[in-house]
């Protein structure tokens, strides 16, 4: 099989491609947040859209490719909610023109990026892929119509499908690969004590613990190897239609969190100030992971700890870069 992974160039993705370096691989990237230095040398990068669908057929037909895992996307949550017609656009339109390039080249195997943003506000416990989907931005609508786009072309022309729901991914398998964004918890945190400023909680009177928002981070590593096992299953099951939860199953608050990294990074004496809680941020968001454990023999090996230190050396070495 010849895989193309779109997106190949980004955090996420260039995690997928060193996790599938066994196998043949293209990647398809316009380099919008992605950096072409994340990949391993010997895997092709075509830089362009998920858009072009000229550029989509060629590289289909020349790399005579089989499997599909599409990675690209923009996933800033605030930003989806000033640009709908962009993010519909790229995270819409992007994919349907992916799906109707694969389906006319015969791509037999498609993987589809997803996010626990599909759940909006859940009130459970422990979210399981039955638990109803309620997007509260923009960007979560794109991925829960992009779930049932992939679905349905995938019925309808005879692909194996798999949309993954990714909850909170961090950490990197070396510092090369590090998240460049500045727009989850880890990295916002680690913004503020570079600058020596104090890390900022944005709410401590939720229904929770600590009160402070509980969320499942998960090893990008781990979302890695989620895929590598997805992708051999749909090599083997042309029947496959999987929608599955990637996470540890278990929730670190807020304070957590700030409290390793601040032991991390030896920034003890930069303590939380406490803020107005957000509008719209969920008091609790943790995978029910049976399904993905039930349907790919998948579960997560790194705790958060792994994830703040892997972390925390990229962020130093591209901070000692920009510095340099
Ligand atoms: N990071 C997370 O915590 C998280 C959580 C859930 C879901 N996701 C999803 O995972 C995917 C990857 O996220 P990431 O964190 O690696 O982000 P990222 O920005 O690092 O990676 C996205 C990659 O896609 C490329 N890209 C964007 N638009 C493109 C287009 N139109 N055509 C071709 N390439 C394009 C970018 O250049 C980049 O390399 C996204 O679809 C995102 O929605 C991420």
């Amino acid at each position: 099989m010849t895989w193309l992974i779109t997106g190949g160039a980004g955090y996420i993705g260039s995690h997928v491609v060193k996790e599938m370096a066994g196998e043949r691989l293209v990647v398809l990237d316009d380099l919008s947040t992605g950096r072409a230095e994340r990949l391993p040398e010997g895997v092709p990068l075509v830089v362009g859209s998920v858009l072009d669908r000229e550029l989509l057929d060629r590289v289909l037909v020349e790399h005579s490719v089989t499997g599909v895992v599409h990675i690209a996307g923009k996933k800033q949550v605030a930003e989806s909610v000033e640009r709908p017609l962009y993010y519909y656009r790229e995270n819409v339109d992007g994919l349907r023109t992916l799906l109707e390039a694969s389906a006319a080249s015969g791509v037999g195997r498609f993987l589809f990026s997803s996010s626990a943003a599909v759940y909006g506000m859940p009130d459970v416990e422990r979210v399981t892929e039955e638990t109803p989907c309620r997007p509260l931005s923009p960007y979560g609508e794109t991925k829960l119509a992009g779930e049932r786009l992939v679905t349905a072309v995938g019925r309808a022309h005879g692909m194996a499908t798999a949309s993954l729901r990714y909850f909170n991914v961090a950490g990197a398998a070396s510092a090369e690969l590090g998240d460049d964004g500045v727009f989850n918890l880890v990295p916002m945190v680690f913004e503020r004590l570079t600058a020596d400023d104090r890390p900022r909680i944005f709410g401590d009177g939720y229904p929770t613990p600590d009160g402070t928002c509980v969320r499942d981070y998960v090893h990008v590593e781990d979302v890695a190897s989620a895929h590598v096992a997805a992708a051999h299953r749909l090599a083997v099951d042309p029947a496959a239609e999987l929608v599955l939860n990637i996470g540890r199953g278990e929730g670190a608050s807020v304070a957590e969190m700030v409290d390793i990294i601040l032991d991390i990074t030896g920034r003890t004496g930069l303590p939380p100030v406490i803020e107005a809680p957000r509008p719209g941020d969920p008091a609790r968001v943790v995978a029910a992971v049976e399904a993905i454990g039930r349907e790919l023999g998948w579960s997560a090996r790194y705790g958060t700890r792994t994830m703040v230190e892997s972390a925390w050396a990229g962020w130093l070495l591209r901070n000692t870069r920009v510095l340099g």
